[in-house]
């Protein structure tokens, strides 16, 4: 598993999407997250007109108005989410401002692991109507990545459901919690479960305090985190998923290509939070009004196709699966992964209603 270092020297495991822009590459395979941004707009359009203080001393045109995308990955869903929130801001501080008023400026980091694929994200930046200041930020998200108190708006949207890492009980042979044989808590035991449920608030509790000293006072945050509405692991929606792409990694075992120790120590360091969780983390740290909390749904239904379920898996899920079972069997892997979702297609079009996807909005408190 590759490694992000904090400037605190902690390390972070680190599972980049797909780069560039062929057939197999998040940027043509983000769809769904995409209507995820274009569905928060109206979220960011009300926060911003409610609860962002445009006349106070943090927002007056004087410094740079600060943004930060954490998560950015490639293609062009983080320009979408970053143009909404200038849009907003610049409505709002052109009607609290005289029109002799010093311009508003932005600067903007695109943040992700490292190894993400920042070249092709700059080659994308709608350079002719881009009205900001962009600049890279890698590292995780987890540790911190700015000063104290240089952002005036937080944005991450599909990421923070990517644990720091797995927890380790789940890869230990002699715990209760020990994931052998299966890949993930949506397709296990309860005590797997609790494990990936306790590493998650531990994320998020970092998460919440590190941004907190990042914010200025009266700073806001978007969170958006595909969830769960039940932590009853057999009826999350989207175990389906987890649920045959393991079955292919067990019969790639069964085949020779792969050996049962992969399996067995491979598990996806990603958590489905129920509101409830986020409400708890959400609502545990002093830092921070919780403004709104709730269910957000991209516009429209899509009827998911096999092609689109494939790649977006593929897009997401490539390079944790080379990392740890190499690069030659993917080929493999995918294809018998795209023959059992169009076997199953069927119960993808209920579960895919199902599937909750969240959103909390944090303002910064004054100190
Ligand atoms: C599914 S993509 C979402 C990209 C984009 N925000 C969107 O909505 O389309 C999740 C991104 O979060 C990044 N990510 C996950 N954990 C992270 C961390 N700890 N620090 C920074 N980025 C992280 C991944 O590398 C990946 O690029």
């Amino acid at each position: 598993m590759q490694v992000d270092e904090g400037i605190n020297s902690v390390s972070y495991q680190s599972c980049p999407m797909n780069g560039g822009d062929g057939p197999n590459s998040y940027s043509n395979n983000s769809n769904y997250q995409r209507r995820l941004i274009e569905a928060s707009k109206d979220l960011i359009n009300e926060a911003i007109h409610d609860k962002l203080e445009i006349d106070s001393s943090c927002v007056n045109g004087s410094k740079p108005f600060g943004i930060a995308d954490l998560g950015c990955s490639v293609g062009q869903n983080t320009f979408i989410a970053v143009q909404n929130i200038i849009e907003a801001v610049e409505k709002e501080y052109k009607a609290k401002n005289e029109s002799n008023s010093p311009v508003l400026e932005f600067q903007v980091f695109f943040n992700d692991h490292s190894n993400n694929d920042f070249n092709s994200l700059f080659r994308s930046v709608p350079y002719s109507s881009r009205n900001y200041y962009a600049a890279a930020v890698a590292g995780s998200f987890y540790g911190r990545l700015f000063p104290n108190s240089t952002l005036h708006f937080v944005n991450c949207s599909c990421a923070v459901h990517w644990m720091s890492k797995v927890p380790t009980e789940v890869l230990d042979r002699e715990s209760l919690a020990w994931n052998g044989n299966r890949i993930h808590y949506t397709t296990s035991s309860e005590k797997v479960y609790e494990a990936y449920a306790a590493q998650y608030k531990n994320d998020l509790e970092c998460f919440l305090s590190v941004r907190a000293q990042e914010l200025v006072g009266g700073g806001l945050m978007l969170i958006v985190v595909p969830g769960q509405s039940s932590h009853l692991v057999s009826q999350t929606p989207r175990a389906t998923t987890t649920w045959l792409l393991e079955s292919c990694l067990l019969e790639m075992v069964k085949m020779g290509s792969i050996s049962q120790k992969q399996v067995d120590e491979f598990n996806i360091p990603i958590y489905f939070p129920t509101l409830k969780d986020m409400e708890e983390i959400t609502k545990n740290n002093g830092n921070f009004r919780v403004e709104r909390m709730g269910i957000v749904r991209g516009k429209g239904y899509i009827k998911p196709s096999v092609e689109f379920l494939v790649g977006s898996m593929r897009a997401v899920m490539e390079e944790i699966l080379k990392q740890h079972f190499g690069d030659e069997v993917i080929e493999d892997l995918f294809e018998r992964y795209a023959k059992k979702v169009a076997q199953n297609l069927d119960s993808f079009y209920t579960k895919f209603r199902e599937y909750e996807d969240l959103f909390v909005i944090l303002k910064r408190k004054m100190n």
